[in-house]
């Protein structure tokens, strides 16, 4: 049995996921001109979004990653977010763009940016690959999105269940068996 067998649905393929993926780098790349932005990887499920899209920004930028939990190993918020690991560098003037894989209920975005928000930013804008809009609980403007999808708990592209699925290279619901 292999990771692929848990497969219940493809909801964005692989090539989907690469042609966003460059459309964003673009976008970031022409409003950041000349800002030198730094970039808030949300550890883990963000690592392959931030990682490909890099690829695609072509203006000097800095990155910078941050650890959140707000899960335990089920697939429900627990609703209270920590941070588990913290940026390295300050922020106060500089132009701060969050990554994130997905936005579900909104919990750990707004705590993000209220959290960064305090250490004066000159600007601090928020993208993320999902947006998971029926789920919401607190409402964060997102500037860049990848995609919209509807209220199935995927994994794939870097989200995981459990810590696992996060190498399957497309966003995927998993069989109802999996998830248990
Ligand atoms: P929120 O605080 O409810 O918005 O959840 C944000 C975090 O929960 C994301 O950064 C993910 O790490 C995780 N998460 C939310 N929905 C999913 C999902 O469908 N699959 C995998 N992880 C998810
Ligand atoms: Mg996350």
């Amino acid at each position: 049995m292999g990771l692929l067998d848990d497969v219940d649905e493809i909801l964005i393929p692989e090539s989907a996921l690469q042609s966003r993926v460059r459309e964003l780098g673009h976008a970031i790349s022409s409003d950041y001109e000349g800002k030198e932005p730094l970039l808030v990887g949300i550890l883990t499920g963000a690592f392959l979004f931030l990682a490909d899209r890099l690829r695609h920004v072509t203006i000097p930028c800095q990155v910078d990653f941050m650890a959140t939990s707000s899960y335990g190993v089920g697939t429900e918020s627990s609703g209270i977010v920590r941070i588990l690991k913290d940026l390295d560098q300050t922020i106060e003037g500089r132009h701060v763009l969050i990554v994130d894989d997905i936005i579900d209920t909104g919990l750990t975005m707004d705590y993000m940016l209220e959290t960064l928000k305090a250490r004066y930013p000159a600007s601090l804008r928020v993208c993320a690959l999902l947006d998971k809009v029926p789920r919401r609980r607190r409402e964060v403007r997102i500037d860049y999105r990848g995609f919209e999808i509807p209220d199935k708990f995927v994994v794939g592209y870097g989200l995981d269940f459990a810590g696992r699925y996060r190498n399957v290279p497309f966003v995927c619901v998993l069989k109802p068996q999996v998830y248990g």
